[in-house]
């Protein structure tokens, strides 16, 4: 699909920012992230001002920035919700503060079901009225697969956001929607510094803007994205394992329901 107007979390760096490159220029943009100068910046890059490129700077676990955000991309009627932005506080669970874990469930899973929920309807309604599709991109990772101890609260975020994903385009399955799940291996972005990791880069990580472009050009083709060169032979049975299990449950709901 080609979207008219794109929401963008988390666009203030990394693979927010890459994805806003990697969007076709005659989509508008609206950016969103904390740092409003970095956001600016990612817009200029854009050519902002001349390609319709809108920032709202706010912080995700605030419910009144939410807000404020959620009446801008109505504003724009956006027809693609990209719930990017996600943090992670590495170290053991007695280590980090209460508060970082529940930052992390706020930016990691309260941000996006919120966003979703709020906006989708109006997206389903402008897509139904103009007989076209719109499209919802959820930022999962390959470390929501399993447990990751020094990483819990982190890799169980990512892991409720993968399982949530996948149910809810089995639930929309017939309504003018792509619902894509992303799930990135390791990229070069600063999230692990953000993170704590002692490591600058992972050995084998990949190049946001690529990764980016994997994710847009499977927008519409298919449901689950793995973007990883070092996992890719765990590749294909994971696709497998997905499909096979997302078709059994949509079955099984659907003769429960019926
Ligand atoms: N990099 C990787 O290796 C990797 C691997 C797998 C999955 N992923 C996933 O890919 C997505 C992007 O990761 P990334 O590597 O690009 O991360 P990143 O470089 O650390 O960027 C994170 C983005 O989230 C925003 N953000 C953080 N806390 C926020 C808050 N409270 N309110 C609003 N925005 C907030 C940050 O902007 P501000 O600081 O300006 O608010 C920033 O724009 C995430 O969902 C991540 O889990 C990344």
């Amino acid at each position: 699909m080609i979207p008219k107007s794109a929401l963008i979390t988390g666009a203030s760096r990394g693979i927010g920012a890459a994805l806003a490159r990697a969007l076709p220029s005659s989509t508008h943009l609206t950016l969103t992230a904390r740092d409003a100068d970095a956001l600016d910046e990612v817009a200029g890059s854009l050519g902002a001002p001349a390609r319709r490129v809108e920032t709202v700077a706010g912080d995700l676990t605030r419910s009144a920035d939410r807000e404020r955000l959620i009446e801008a991309a109505e504003a724009k009627e956006i027809d693609l919700l990209i719930n990017n932005a996600a943090v992670g506080h590495f170290g053991p669970f007695l280590g980090v503060e209460a508060s970082r874990h529940l930052e992390a469930v706020q930016v990691n899973l309260a941000a996006p079901i919120a966003l979703t929920r709020t906006l989708l309807p109006g997206m389903l309604r402008r897509a139904k009225s103009e007989a076209r599709k719109c499209g919802l991109i959820n930022m999962g990772s390959t470390a929501g697969f399993a447990p990751v101890p020094r990483f819990a609260i982190y890799a169980a975020s990512k892991a409720m956001l993968h399982s949530w994903s996948v149910a809810l385009a089995e639930e929309l399955r017939c309504e003018p929607i792509h619902v894509l799940t992303a799930l990135p291996g390791s990229t070069r972005t600063t999230f692990g510094q953000s993170a704590g990791f002692g490591m600058r880069t992972i050995p084998g990580s990949r190049d946001p803007d690529a990764v980016a472009r994997d994710i847009v050009g499977a927008l519409g083709r298919r449901s689950l994205i793995v973007t990883s060169h070092t996992l890719r032979p765990a590749e294909l049975p994971l696709r497998v394992a997905n499909r096979l299990f997302t078709g059994l449950i949509g079955r099984a709901t659907r003769a429960l329901s019926g």
